[in-house]
């Protein structure tokens, strides 16, 4: 089966796309990253990928004259390097509808809490960590999720569950989302590149393995 050809949007310092790299220089995800795109000129996760050769672009909004034509800029990058899936790995800006649209059911989001609560607009970083501790929960974790026009609202893929522990912050909560968060990003795309999916409403099905 041929390689699944993704790209990746992203925003910062890019431990997600660190951690679906690792997974297929060590064999482990039948992926290739064709493509890392980042609103952040600045930001980690374009040297990552210009470190491993991978072609980075920093395109934004800002640059264009309108958004339609950052629209079409982006669909014309996605579609040269031949984009199958696209997987949104900490990107801050919200995907446009003409992006949904050319890859509805294609496109993966990663957050980090167990949606859907503490999804939404504005819950992003210490946001989420920080909701959840001040909530009382017991329990917190990562959603991987297919992305629809709305924030955070698309059917999940895999969720792993981490606990609370008396004493967290929010930031010793988000370190050890984190680790979650790494393994289940891999799952998620392995479970796309074995073409074991299939969208059926808000329903996913993943289909067993053919040995
Ligand atoms: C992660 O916590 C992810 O859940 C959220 O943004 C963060 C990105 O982290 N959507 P990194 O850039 O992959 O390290």
């Amino acid at each position: 089966m041929s390689l699944l050809k993704v790209a990746a949007f992203a925003s910062g310092r890019g431990s997600n796309l660190q951690a679906i790299l690792h997974a297929i220089n060590n064999g482990d995800l039948a992926c290739e990253v064709v493509l890392v795109i980042s609103n952040n000129r600045d930001s980690a996760v374009l040297s990552l990928a210009r470190e491993q050769q991978i072609p980075a672009f920093h395109l934004c909004r800002e640059q264009f004259a309108s958004g339609e034509a950052f629209e079409s800029r982006l669909l014309r990058v996605l579609q040269d390097a031949g984009t199958e899936l696209i997987v949104l790995a900490g990107y801050l800006k919200k995907i446009s509808s003409a992006i949904i649209r050319a890859y509805r059911g294609k496109i993966l989001n990663i957050h980090p809490a167990l949606l859907p609560s503490f999804g939404g607009k504005g819950m992003y970083g210490r946001h989420v960590h920080k909701a959840v501790l001040d909530y009382g929960c017991k329990v917190s974790g990562v959603t991987v999720h297919l992305v629809d026009e709305e924030y955070d609202s698309g059917p999940p893929v895999v969720q792993k569950c981490v606990p609370v522990e008396a004493g967290d912050t929010p930031e010793s909560l988000a370190a050890r989302v984190l680790t979650q968060e790494h393994r289940a990003y891999v799952e998620a795309l392995q479970f796309f590149a074995e073409r074991r999916v299939e969208v059926k409403g808000r329903k996913l099905l993943i289909y067993e393995k053919n040995n």
